[in-house]
């Protein structure tokens, strides 16, 4: 049963409750090699289109999608140093948004008329931004990503068919594993179905999953859309990678995953970009019945993210949670849910929102190392008190 049916987790567009959550955390918007110095790129987050330029000076702005004049999307002008020039009538914005030169008027009409710009942040490899009210929170740093002694940094970003709050739940949803990645997770030792806990932390929820064979992973998530945890990936076929992951609402029914990897033992084997065929375009002949999970080449770089899109996807582009049955395996899909919808309800009746935080003592997989928690019955009573455990 779910019993969070008073409000919507999916829908982000036009100030739903979702979308004003997740605008109040950094987000990452595109990838830094998506953008070329001197090169204008138009982004959407939560259903509205922005500006995204680099100038001479390397830094990223990003301003309004639309000209202030009549209209037409900025990212057709030109980038002029710091500046950005609609093609339209040539009016040019300097790099904190200030009108600079209107061509065709006086001066003083440049002076009075002003882009609205957002706070962007380039962080290993991506572009955040910040398109909330208000002052941007601190920007959530992961030194494990930063660590370059886990391996090599690899950045991915790819745009998935479906709505973000189904690919957030899939982060904390550890039985899936065993059948939508099937035969390519069993080549890291993960063979066999695990039990899984849940609770809520300081920064999110943590899940701790625990094999028959005793074998155990811990997931990070840390609110509202990041995963962090060790995976398997088919860049390094010895063992799994660090991943941290943001699952951003593009709209509706678009999310755009932006994963920052440290790969320990890169295989160089790999077909390169251009060598293989666009992930979702083998999702959509899949989801056609064109063909098979089981016929994807097993050395398509992104063949996890493939699988995932397959059973993520054929949830439907909004999943319905109104007939769903969770059973004792969906435990990190209850707490996940269990607050965000407190959250949610927060927003909706303007109670105070949780400030969530990274502790300091925060030590990536100290649950499944020693005793931090005594025992496995610890978390599952954690999850019944909060009354997040499904019956
Ligand atoms: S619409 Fe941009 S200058 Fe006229
Ligand atoms: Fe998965």
């Amino acid at each position: 049963m779910n019993n969070d049916q008073d409000v919507d987790f999916a829908r982000v567009e036009n100030g739903a409750l979702a979308g004003r959550f997740v605008s109040r955390f950094w987000q990452p918007i595109a990838l830094s090699t998506d953008l070329k110095m001197g090169r204008a790129k138009r982004v959407k987050l939560l259903g509205e289109y922005y500006t995204l330029y680099r100038g001479k000076d390397d830094a990223v702005r990003m301003t309004q999608d639309r000209c202030p004049h009549r209209g037409t999307m900025l990212y057709l002008g030109w980038v002029e140093g710091n500046s950005i020039r609609c093609r339209y009538h040539g009016w040019k914005f300097d790099g904190t948004g200030q009108g600079e030169e209107f061509p065709a008027e006086t001066a003083s009409y440049a002076a009075k008329v002003c882009l609205k710009t957002y706070p962007t942040r380039e962080y290993l490899g991506a572009i955040f931004c910040y398109v909330g009210e208000g002052e941007p929170p601190e920007f959530p740093r992961f030194p494990e990503a930063e660590d370059e002694s886990r391996g090599e940094l690899l950045t991915q970003g790819v745009f998935l068919p479906y709505n973000f709050f189904q690919r957030v739940e899939n982060d904390h949803d550890e039985s899936h594993i065993f059948f939508t990645h099937k035969l390519f997770f069993a080549n890291y030792g993960l063979t066999k179905i695990p039990k899984a806990t849940a609770k809520e932390t300081d920064y999110g929820i943590v899940v701790i999953s625990t094999r028959p064979d005793g074998k155990q992973r811990v997931g990070y998530g840390f609110m509202p859309n990041i995963l962090m945890r060790e995976v398997p990936v088919p860049q390094d076929r010895t063992k799994m990678s660090l991943l941290v992951g943001w699952r951003v609402p593009v709209d509706d029914v678009t999310t755009y995953s932006v994963m920052i990897f440290r790969v320990g033992v890169y295989n160089r084997d790999l077909p390169q970009e251009g060598e293989y065929e666009d992930p979702m375009a083998i999702v959509a002949r899949i989801m056609n019945g064109e063909m098979s999970l089981d016929d994807v080449d097993d050395k398509h770089p992104l063949l996890p993210v493939i699988q995932d899109t397959v059973s993520i996807g054929g949830q439907g582009q909004i999943a319905d949670r109104s007939n769903e049955h969770l059973g004792v395996s969906d435990k990190g899909v209850a707490v996940l849910r269990r607050v965000w919808a407190r959250e949610l309800r927060a927003i909706r009746d303007g109670g105070p929102l949780t400030t969530f935080h990274r502790p300091a003592d925060f030590s990536f997989g100290q649950e499944i190392q020693g005793n931090y928690f005594n025992k496995i019955e610890d978390l599952e009573d954690a999850a019944r008190i909060e009354g997040a455990a499904p019956a």
